[in-house]
């Protein structure tokens, strides 16, 4: 699954360390520790930003470009796809995929930082962000840039863990973990890049404070859809 923070409070320079030294396996671990269910997931988010044939889309955070890879299919040839990520050796992950993928993707990589996303003011139709906003160093700022780009009307379907509610269910989140997660990652040479997934969802906010941060933020429009037993969830956003 998507990988946590290396630290209780790391430094953008070493999140962005963190996630190039894991390109490599990255596609990897994420399909073997979600049991390829994250694409079930990341369609739901697609579905879910509201793009449609013809659209400029984004997807922030874009890490190998899986949401990115979706948002195109679904903007078609006459629309268009922008994948921004701070990881250059997942942006190369992510180009390599889409040359095997199009041969003429209306898909453009660039490496930028989703605090100051590199876009004009409303310019996009719809977005995506798939466990991203969970490493944000500043989840508000991330909200508000996402918020700048969208065009008045446009959504956003921002996907991430999120912490259960059941006393059954977060016990099981637990013991996935703990006991899946970390261990595979360690069997890959992994061991500190995943050791601190459990914190980072620990310290995400909840649906009902992720729909507050938005309002924050500026968004007209923000529900919050816990999916997979409230293990994950998804933000939608719109202004
Ligand atoms: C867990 S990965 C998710 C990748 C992809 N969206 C997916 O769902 O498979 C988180 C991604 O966020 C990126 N990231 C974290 N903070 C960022 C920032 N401030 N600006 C740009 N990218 C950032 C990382 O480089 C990484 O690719």
């Amino acid at each position: 699954m998507p990988v946590g923070l290396a630290q209780p409070t790391p430094t953008a320079a070493e999140i962005q360390g963190l996630f190039d030294r894991i390109a490599p396996v990255y596609d990897r671990l994420n399909e073997r520790l979600s049991f390829g269910l994250h694409r079930v997931w990341k369609r739901m988010a697609v579905r879910w930003s509201g793009a449609a044939p013809g659209h400029t889309a984004l997807d922030v955070c874009c890490g190998s470009g899986d949401l990115a890879l979706m948002l195109a299919h679904q903007v078609g040839p006459s629309g268009r796809v922008c994948g921004v990520d701070f990881s250059a050796e997942l942006l190369r992950v992510a180009e390599m995929r889409s040359h095997r993928t199009y041969r003429s993707a209306p898909l453009q990589w660039l490496q930028g930082d989703a605090l100051a996303l590199p876009l004009e003011a409303h310019s996009v139709d719809a977005a995506t962000m798939g466990y991203g906003l969970r490493n944000l160093t500043d989840i508000p700022q991330g909200l508000a840039e996402l918020r700048r780009v969208l065009k008045p009307g446009a959504s956003a379907a921002i996907l991430d863990f999120h912490r259960p509610q059941g006393r059954l269910a977060e016990q099981f989140q637990r013991w996935y973990l703990d006991v899946l997660v970390v261990p595979t990652a360690e069997g890959m040479g992994l061991t500190d890049e995943y050791a601190y997934i459990g914190p980072s969802v620990d310290r995400f906010p909840i649906g009902s404070e992720q729909v507050a941060l938005a309002h924050q933020a500026g968004f007209e429009r923000a529900v919050h859809y816990p999916i997979a037993g409230g293990l994950m969830g998804v933000l939608v956003v719109g202004r």
